[in-house]
């Protein structure tokens, strides 16, 4: 196969991760015998102090004729104080937009032997593996109008929490999609003993899941999952929801996994074609820049290598290349190769690249 990726190491551990990531591309390459056209490309920090913006238009042209995107991440504390609308995170807001990813997806998975790295009881976290997929581009962080004014009785603000069906059925179908190819079951959550938009969301979820008969579908509120998500998270497969309450929910599941540095994410727009399941896909690491950990080799990149498994899988149509990034990390792993955030007490971790280089040579 011959695809074009195009790499946005951004700021912060971002280009030190994405570096490790791309050596178990290259082992992938070598592997499989596939070429990967790589493009590297400016965003965030990065691109403001190259090019003054951050994302330049021509840049986004060139993600949008790629086949996927491979993020670091983006921001630090020498850009927070930039007008508002030329900061590291527009790059981001940006690219998703320019893509049109309306879904993102994380994956919580939780190695057996980081078990009791996760502040939650081992018994509780140990062999979950879960997905949250996020409604991304809709809901109350978009909808007009939202503003704050005074009247006669002092302050009030609004803001719209507004769907249309077809955004809760592009991503309610993609969740399904993914439970098919994985253990069948779709959590649907919404407050719909409360919204209208929750009401109108669960009616949909309802009209699609006869075209799904072998998966199972509960719907659960959002407050009970709040607690669900921590007291049961193995009960779950594949959870599918609004914007908002995915912010929220996507936040507290990360915390299941025991670091930050563990979980991948993926945000996908529309099909590539009709029939081809491949999409277009921006996948990243879901933490930050981590500026104080910048050039020193103590980044995790697991996210941003699982992520690229992702992109393997869902934007380039390689399940069984990317099959063998996931069991070459999780191989790494049991064979004690960690890093500073999930290494025991009395051990040596490695650095960044020497665990991409562990993974790589597992491929
Ligand atoms: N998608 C993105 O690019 C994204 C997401 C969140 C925050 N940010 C930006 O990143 C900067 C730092 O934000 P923050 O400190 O709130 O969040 P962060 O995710 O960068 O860091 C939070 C904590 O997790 C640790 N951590 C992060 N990545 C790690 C890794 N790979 N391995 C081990 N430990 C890791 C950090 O050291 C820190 O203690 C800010 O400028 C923020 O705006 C960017």
């Amino acid at each position: 196969m011959n695809s074009s990726i195009v790499v946005m190491p951004g700021d912060g551990v971002g280009p030190e991760i994405t570096a490790a990531a791309l050596a178990v591309l290259d082992a992938v390459a070598s592997r499989y015998g596939h070429t990967f056209r790589l493009t590297e490309v400016a965003i965030g920090g990065d691109a403001i102090d190259k090019h003054g913006v951050p994302l330049r238009p021509e840049d986004l042209r060139v993600c949008r004729k790629a086949d996927a995107i491979l993020l670091g991440a983006v921001g630090g504390p020498q850009w927070d104080n930039i007008e508002v609308g030329l900061r590291p995170e527009r790059g981001l807001l940006a690219l998703r937009k320019g893509l049109g990813l309306f879904a993102n997806l994380r994956p919580v998975a939780v190695h057996p032997d980081l078990a009791s790295t996760s502040p939650i009881k081992s018994e509780i976290v140990s062999g979950v593996d879960l997905v949250v997929v996020r409604e991304l581009t809709g809901g109350i962080y978009f909808g007009k109008p939202t503003r704050q004014w005074a009247d006669s009785r002092g302050r009030l603000a609004v803001d719209t929490m507004k769907y249309r069906e077809q955004e809760v059925e592009r991503v309610v179908r993609l969740a399904f999609e993914l439970a098919r190819t994985r253990r069948k079951q779709v959590a649907s959550v919404d407050k719909s003993n409360v919204l209208s938009t929750s009401r109108l969301w669960r009616e949909i979820v309802n009209e699609i899941a006869p075209e799904f008969p072998d998966v199972t579908l509960e719907h659960v509120l959002v407050d009970a999952m709040a607690m669900r998500l921590v007291r049961q998270p193995g009960r779950f497969d594949v959870i599918v929801m609004e914007n908002m309450f995915g912010d929220i929910l996507t936040d507290e599941a990360s915390v299941i996994a025991g670091s930050i540095g563990l979980l991948p994410s993926a945000s996908l727009g529309a099909q590539k074609g009709s029939g081809s399941g491949r999409r277009i896909g921006l996948y990243e690491p879901i933490h930050g820049s981590a500026p104080s950990m910048a050039g020193q080799g103590k980044a995790n990149p697991t996210g941003t290598i699982l992520s690229l498994a992702m992109l393997l899988r869902s934007s380039l149509g390689l399940t069984e290349e990317a099959e063998a990034v996931d069991k070459a990390v999780s191989s790494a792993i049991a064979n004690g190769v960690r890093t500073y955030d999930i290494s025991e007490p009395g051990t040596s971790p490695v650095s960044t690249s020497d665990f991409g280089a562990a993974v790589a040579s597992r491929i």
